[in-house]
């Protein structure tokens, strides 16, 4: 699905007072940077990751935007160390071997927010292939003894476009 850089997602939208104030944030698989300007306009540093930067260019300036071009699924290693984050947010992006290192980059008192296609969204297009669509629970086994969950769904929804969702929001112990 792509969105432009205003097009924030509500999920993100409604747990981003969850991110500590003025912690710096990683925006996994960034895209057009649209969680990026939603958390630097909240006074957020934010690094955005993606192995396509072009969307992010006007971002560039933006002395609380570091830009980071790295394929996730092909560099090696992780392209941010051990770096902890208050925040962690990933949207509409899986690669399934990634989701614990998206986990343990959350920092101490920090939050992960992820929301992405989830088995079922087959049957309303793309993506259909299941190495893109988290089986159920897959996000709550993910944080399972290392995040507490704030809130979780797996669903349909009509809006933006039919689809179906996971999506999680948990937070780290202090
Ligand atoms: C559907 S877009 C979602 C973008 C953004 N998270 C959003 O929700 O607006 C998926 C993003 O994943 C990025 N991506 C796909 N494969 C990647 C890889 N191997 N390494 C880094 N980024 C990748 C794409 O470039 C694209 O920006």
């Amino acid at each position: 699905m792509s969105h432009g850089p205003s097009d924030v997602s509500a999920w993100v939208m409604r747990f981003a007072d969850r991110i500590p104030a003025g912690g710096p944030v990683l925006d996994l698989a960034a895209g057009c940077g649209r969680h990026t300007r939603l958390l630097v306009g909240r006074g957020h540093p934010v690094i955005a990751v993606d192995r396509d930067v072009t969307g992010l260019a006007d971002l560039q300036a933006n002395p609380a935007v570091t830009i980071l071009a790295a394929d996730l699924e092909h560099d090696r290693p992780w392209p941010l160390g051990d770096r902890r984050f208050a925040g962690v947010v990933v949207t509409n992006y899986l690669h399934r071997p990634l989701l614990p290192a998206a986990v343990a980059a959350v920092a101490p008192g920090g939050c992960l927010i992820y929301e992405t296609f989830a088995s079922g969204n087959e049957r309303f297009g793309k993506p259909s292939n299941p190495d893109f669509l988290l089986r159920p629970g897959e996000l709550l086994e993910a944080v399972r003894g290392r995040l507490t969950v704030l809130a979780y769904e797996n669903l349909e929804v009509v809006e933006p476009r039919p689809a179906a969702v996971q999506r999680i929001a948990a937070v780290a112990a202090p």
